[in-house]
């Protein structure tokens, strides 16, 4: 017998493990178990290797107006970046093996820290796999316009950017076409893609995971061709020169380096989300989520090492940062001057290796949606399973709408910065779950446990990812607490009424619409403060007048209705009990 409930209080209902994992194998509306242990380390290979690699080592390396470069040590970036992912990836193997259900982190939570921790972290991993995705489609966009250059097919830029950036570079307005006078700039490049892969992610797990499959083969082989290529045409004793100085700026650039090299790595966990379509998941997440982050870290540090081989810090420094974007045809233009077909097959290369992360973040959101609408956070229809295709059709076609459209308009540097965040946040809960867990139900079958014990991996890895998140700028924390606070509002207009841990009474509802608009004002107060100054130095702000008072109103006067509303709810719900 199951047991669907603990008794703890009200928000902090935890859901029995027992209760999850038997509604993940009703018979009724499950999804496909179709994936093997290679299947699903092929996965996070596909989720891990993209933007990060192809993208941001440039900047790693070299730097920016805010923050050191790495130089040559960007080696070690990528080695302390894999300890603290692999911290992390010890945790989610033993909580994946013991909890093979759709949700991921936010199922972790629901079972360990209660209801309202997994509603804040499901909300959460919208950052990580949503916006993520936003951030994937965009830089998918730029190298695909750039590949598109080569076999002669031009497509504008106000068809492959967003409004903002057009505004900064010359000629673009002034090419679009109008309506009703004003100039159409959208992203139509990122849009196209997200929908394509929202097809196939519709059409079915099988499919999806077999054309990811050869991506991924396509992505290994283009970055081993670029070692292989350039250790080839670079002879060794040139090669030697470029690591020394090993750390042009110290540890500092070091570890600057590690914050931004986070996004590389980021997807290891997306494994977890496929929980419900693999066949053995006990012994087949682990071995997923452990594989493609060692794989994916060996060919991360061997990429790194031939780039920094290859180009030497002072004139890695000089390049343009459109150049530092697509980092590895840099490389081999620079090593290799007239190899113009090796850089465009590690161009190709990228397209494809952007692919399939796009596949993998649009397969991972629509089953976290899945899981929150099948325990009542969010409304039925997004718990809906296609009776032919028997993939979560209604959450995959929401999400591809949403990050498309988003992805249409939205700037990179933001999502990328605010996904990190985000994604930070969830491995902290998923750590610290770890020993919850192991102190409230000891006798559970762990068909993989951390190494060491039940707080030294845990620990550790919760300490290094908020150190980790104390280097990301105060922009992306007023905007990631303010992502929260709307997901609070959310919860209070909906999941609190609807959940299936409890009866919440009739009554409680109009308070809780009272709290949710006030959480949805304290978060637009957060949005117009201004995102340079810190903590403090917002509130002096806010006394000279200006936006930041409009903020810092906002955001008292919404979290005081917000607190009053649920002040009340919990009266209504208390009064309802004891009658
Ligand atoms: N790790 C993924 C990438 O680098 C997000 O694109």
């Amino acid at each position: 017998m199951c047991r669907m409930t603990a008794p703890r209080p009200g928000l902090f209902r935890t859901k029995s493990l027992d209760a999850l994992v038997a509604e993940s194998e009703r018979t009724e509306g499950h999804l496909r178990r179709a994936l093997g242990a290679w299947n699903v380390v092929l996965l996070g290979v596909g989720a891990i290797v993209g933007a990060g690699i192809f993208a941001t080592i440039g900047t790693a390396a070299a730097g920016d107006a805010h923050r050191p470069g790495a130089g040559p040590s960007l080696v070690l970036s990528f080695v302390i970046t894999a300890f603290v992912c692999g911290l992390t990836a010890l945790c989610y193997a033993e909580m994946a093996s013991m909890v093979p259900v759709a949700g991921s982190a936010y199922t972790y939570a629901y079972a360990t820290l209660g209801e309202l921790v997994a509603w804040i972290i499901g909300w959460d991993l919208i950052i990580e796999y949503a916006v993520g995705n936003v951030a994937v489609a965009i830089s998918w966009a730029n190298y695909a316009r750039t590949f598109l250059e080569e076999l002669g097919i031009h497509v504008p830029l106000w068809a492959a950017t967003d409004y903002r950036t057009a505004l900064k570079i010359p000629g673009i307005l002034e090419d679009a076409p109008r309506l009703l006078g004003i100039p159409i700039v959208f992203n139509f490049l990122a849009f196209a893609i997200v929908a394509a892969v929202t097809v196939i992610l519709v059409w079915g797990i099988r499919e999806s995971a077999a054309f990811n499959a050869v991506m991924v083969m396509v992505k290994i082989v283009v970055l081993l061709f670029f070692c292989g290529f350039l250790f080839s045409n670079v002879p060794l004793s040139e090669m030697a020169k470029n690591w020394t100085p090993f750390q042009p700026n110290g540890w500092s650039g070091t570890l600057a380096g590690a914050a931004i090299v986070f996004f590389a790595y980021i997807g290891f966990d997306a494994v977890s989300t496929v929980a419900e379509e693999t066949r053995n998941p006990r012994r087949d997440l682990p071995i997923g989520i452990l594989g493609s982050l060692t794989l994916s870290t060996v060919l991360y540090v061997l990429v790194a090492a031939v780039f920094i081989s290859v180009m030497p810090y002072p004139v890695l420094r000089q390049q343009l940062a459109t150049q530092q974007a697509e980092p590895l045809t840099m490389a081999i233009n620079h090593a290799v001057p007239g190899a113009g077909w090796a850089s465009a097959l590690v161009a190709l290369g990228s397209v494809i290796a952007h692919t399939a992360v796009l596949l993998v973040f649009q397969l991972g959101q629509p089953r976290i949606f899945f899981a929150m609408a099948r325990d009542g956070l969010l409304p039925p229809v997004f718990a809906r399973v296609h009776p032919r295709f028997r993939t979560p059709h209604v959450t995959t076609i929401v999400t591809g709408l949403l990050v498309g459209g988003v992805a249409g308009i939205a700037n990179i540097e933001e999502m990328v910065d605010l996904t990190n965040i985000g994604t930070l946040f969830a491995f902290v809960l998923v750590c610290l779950a770890i020993p919850v867990l192991r102190r409230r139900d000891p006798g559970r079958e762990r068909p993989f446990r951390v190494p060491g014990g039940p707080y030294l991996v845990p620990l550790l890895g919760a300490s290094a990812c908020v150190m980790l998140m104390a280097y990301l700028p105060p922009l992306s924390w007023w905007r990631f607490v303010g992502w929260l606070t709307l997901g609070l509002a959310v919860y209070c207009a909906w999941g609190w009424m609807h959940s299936k841990l409890r009866d919440a009474p009739r009554g409680a509802a109009a308070p809780l619409r009272l709290a949710a608009l006030g959480f949805v004002a304290a978060a637009v107060g957060m949005f117009l403060m201004p995102h340079d100054a810190g903590f403090l130095g917002v509130f002096a702000r806010a006394a000279r007048g200006g936006g930041a008072a409009w903020g810092v109103g906002l955001l008292v006067i919404g979290l005081a209705v917000a607190a009053a509303g649920i002040a009340l709810a919990r009266g209504r719900v208390a009064r309802a009990e004891r009658g």
